[in-house]
């Protein structure tokens, strides 16, 4: 028996509810903030994430899918959104247009990672991007959205955390001063950091294993060596999320798995998670732009894990109603009765009624015991009798009550019955 690809997963019938009511209320937060969708194809050249993500990090060196297609092109299937949409925001020129130019997406990607609850090897993020423009309230704008996400969701019991860890004028001093740290502690350092110290030392503080936790506490602070720019930047930021009431902690340990960052990052976690759970990610990425050939842009987004999402929804133990549950079943009994079960089904469809009609002429029995386990709120009874007086026998489900409707009626009277059922 064929099964899917270790780290995929199907979406069920059962499980569509909850995507939809993620995604509704993700596409009203970006229409809310004036956001406009973009969609990008599912691969891209394998040097654009080199270049963005980083050569360097676990994410391009270790996790990418790439393949090679029959011309000899290098792909890589995508692995997160940001970079697709600055390829893009350039390609189409938008720097002409009024600034910031604002943009989401909601879009598979693919990490060849290790699969475990909320870690998959397809998954589906829903993103935004604001590009062009420095300003801090934009910072703030950005973490307020992926704050109200989770509020409006439901999904309670979330921190942000913040952390700022500088630019390209004021990144070296403090590297130099994390490195310094960390390798007057090298002999007690685990296997991945002694290779971190060498290759990226800002990914020590990202370090997971117990034994390396104290070095991590006691570590230099990103913040304490910010330039006057960087520094009052995040000023700014804190000042603003204080303004809209966006509540975060500060997280010197916050570093992000991706080269682009500059100034702001920030994680959106389970209190009790710690950031290896993050159900959603960000930050502020001013030197990307101008990485991928155009000029200095700065940008800063928001990426959600919806699978995450979703499993966090269902561990609080909500519950959606499936909408797309037929309103009515239609039954019959006779060769008659079919034909006129076909003709009004089409009818009341038409009538843009969700109708779901009986198959394979079985009892009335079975097919009313079908009727229930498909959740339809009522059934449409045709007899040779109901037939021959122009009739149908309207069943309402949940206490068997029935009467009886001209055929002519039906569509009516069950538009005005379904209209008073608790919607989804
Ligand atoms: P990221 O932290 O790599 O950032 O991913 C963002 C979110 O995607 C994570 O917080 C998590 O919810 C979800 N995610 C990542 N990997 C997986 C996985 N294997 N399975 C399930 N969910 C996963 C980025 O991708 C950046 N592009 C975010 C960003 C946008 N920064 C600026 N703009």
């Amino acid at each position: 028996m064929y099964r899917v690809p270790r780290g995929t997963m199907d979406v069920l019938p059962a499980d569509q509810p909850y995507w939809r009511h993620v995604l509704e209320t993700a596409e009203r937060l970006c229409r809310l903030y004036g956001y406009q969708r973009l969609d990008t194809p599912l691969f891209e050249d394998a040097s654009l994430f080199q270049r963005s993500v980083g050569a360097g990090t676990d994410i391009v060196e270790k996790e990418t899918y790439n393949f090679q297609d029959r011309s000899g092109e290098l792909l890589t299937l995508r692995p997160e959104g940001t970079a697709p949409v600055c390829r893009a925001y350039l390609e189409h020129g938008m720097h002409a247009l009024p600034q910031p130019i604002k943009l989401y997406y909601i879009a598979p990607c693919f990490r060849y990672e290790r699969p475990q609850a909320g870690r998959y090897r397809q998954f589906y993020q829903w993103g935004y991007e604001a590009i062009g423009s420095m300003d801090p309230a934009l910072d703030a704008e950005v973490v307020e959205i992926a704050w109200r996400l989770y509020q409006l969701l439901g999904i309670t019991d979330l921190v942000v955390l913040l952390n700022s860890i500088g630019d390209p004028q004021c990144r070296p001093a403090y590297l130099k001063a994390l490195v310094a740290y960390y390798s007057a502690h090298r002999g007690s350092l685990c296997r991945d950091c002694g290779v971190r110290l060498e290759k990226n030392p800002l990914r020590l503080l990202d370090c997971k294993e117990p034994q390396d936790q104290p070095l991590i506490q006691g570590a230099p602070r990103a913040v304490d060596y910010l330039c006057p720019e960087c520094r009052g930047h995040h000023a700014q930021v804190e000042h603003y999320l204080a303004l809209l009431g966006v509540p975060y902690q500060m997280e010197h340990r916050l570093v992000r798995g991706l080269d682009y960052y500059t100034k702001t990052v920030f994680e959106v976690v389970p209190r009790d998670g710690g950031s290896q759970n993050a159900i959603g990610a960000g930050g502020r990425y001013d030197g990307l732009i101008e990485e991928l050939g155009g000029r200095p842009t700065p940008g800063i987004g928001f990426a959600a894990g919806i699978d995450r999402i979703i499993l966090n929804l269902k561990r609080q133990g909500l519950t959606l109603r499936d909408g797309s549950r037929p309103q009515v079943y239609v039954a019959y009994l006779g060769d008659r009765a079919k034909d006129a079960a076909l003709r009004l089904t089409a009818e009341l469809r038409a009538e843009g009624l969700n109708t779901l009609l009986a198959f394979g002429d079985r009892s009335l029995r079975a097919q009313l015991r079908h009727a229930n386990s498909t959740g339809a709120p009522y059934s449409l009874i045709l007899g040779e009798d109901e037939v021959q007086a122009g009739e149908a026998l309207l069943r309402r489900m949940e206490d068997g009550e029935q009467e009886r409707v001209p055929l002519t009626h039906v569509a009516a009277r069950l538009s005005q019955a379904v209209a008073s059922q608790p919607g989804p």
